[in-house]
């Protein structure tokens, strides 16, 4: 089964062929660079730039691939920006309607989840496994899974305030680090050369398995009124947000103890997250550094998981 898939439901356009779940072509053009100059992604000029650049993009597919092979058309219908995942449905919508091919709308989230699916270069095939529990942290959410088969499922907790990724990008823009905020403090986290860490206090949540990060971003505003130096409020911020949520995910392993855990989101691409959730299970799956945050495969893997035979 030969899939072309289509995601823009934030600031990436991007295009993938899959063969089953192998990744054929895998095609993005992100606008991140754009909207570091206003700090944040603007709905109605990332829904202008995904019409330029699917354009470009489709013309660059047809020069790889015969698209007359392709059986399915799948894209993200939700959640995400409308604008821009309303120009990723017309353009899904035009080439299924013109190869006359199915057309699978995806929802965003399960495509994160089932992206360690992927097989890519020499990667070998992965067990799906159920029930599992996924950890979905990205730049809108933050949510833990369990999932009893590929159609069923529950989210057991969500944050109530701000996402992960949101709080890592409002963090850097608090410290006047840049956008996105995520990598950047990413990489003065694995920079930092002390052992000096500034405590921030958990916040408290009723349903245990829920998340809040909106105090972390108040006691870090403190911090920088205070004159602390950036680079060490962003280590601890780090630090410490990330042993949250894996604490969190802990007390949902032991209560429900899956067959194997899945990390899903933008924020998946964090190395210290992803060195600590290897840390939990001999049967934890993670993706690709290439398949963690918005891409198009994910979205062609979740359709043919959906309707293919595999469990
Ligand atoms: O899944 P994604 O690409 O888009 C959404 O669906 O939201 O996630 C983007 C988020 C951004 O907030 C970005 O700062 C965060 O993922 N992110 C990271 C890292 N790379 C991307 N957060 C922490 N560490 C990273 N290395
Ligand atoms: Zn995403």
């Amino acid at each position: 089964m030969v899939i072309l898939s289509i995601e823009s439901s934030h600031d990436d356009t991007a295009i993938s062929i899959l063969n089953k779940l192998e990744v054929i072509h895998n095609f993005k053009i992100s606008q991140a660079e754009l909207f570091a100059n206003y700090g944040g992604t603007i709905p109605e000029l990332a829904s202008r730039e995904h019409v330029d650049n699917f354009y470009f993009l489709i013309e660059e597919i047809k020069k790889h691939f015969d698209i007359s092979k392709i059986d399915v058309v799948a894209y993200t219908s939700h959640p995400g920006l409308l604008g821009p995942l309303h120009i990723g449905f017309l353009v899904a919508s035009a080439i299924s309607i013109s190869l006359k091919k199915k057309l699978i709308p995806i929802n965003h989230l399960e495509g994160h989840i089932f992206s360690p699916f992927l097989h890519y270069e020499k990667e070998k095939e992965k067990e799906i496994k159920y029930p599992f529990l996924s950890l979905v942290v990205s730049g809108g959410h933050s949510q833990i899974y369990l999932f009893k088969s590929k159609n069923n499922y529950k989210i057991l907790g969500t944050t109530l305030d701000d996402a992960l990724g949101e709080a890592f990008d409002k963090v850097a823009r608090i410290l006047d680090l840049g956008f996105p905020g995520g990598p950047i403090i990413d990489k003065i986290f694995n920079n930092y050369n002390s052992n000096e860490i500034l405590k921030l206090t958990e916040p408290k949540t009723q349903n245990e398995l829920d998340f809040s990060f909106s105090g972390y971003k108040t006691q870090v505003i403190n911090l920088k009124n205070k004159g602390i130096n950036e680079e060490k409020i962003a280590f601890s911020f780090q630090k410490q947000t990330i042993d949250y949520v894996i604490g969190k995910f802990k007390k949902a392993i032991n209560k429900y103890h899956p067959k194997s855990i899945i990390l899903a989101g933008g924020v998946s691409a964090n190395s210290y997250l992803r060195k600590e959730f290897l840390k939990l299970s001999n049967n934890a799956l993670i993706p690709a550094q290439e398949f963690s945050t918005d891409n198009a495969a994910m979205i062609a893997a979740r359709a043919y998981i959906l309707l293919s035979n595999k469990s």
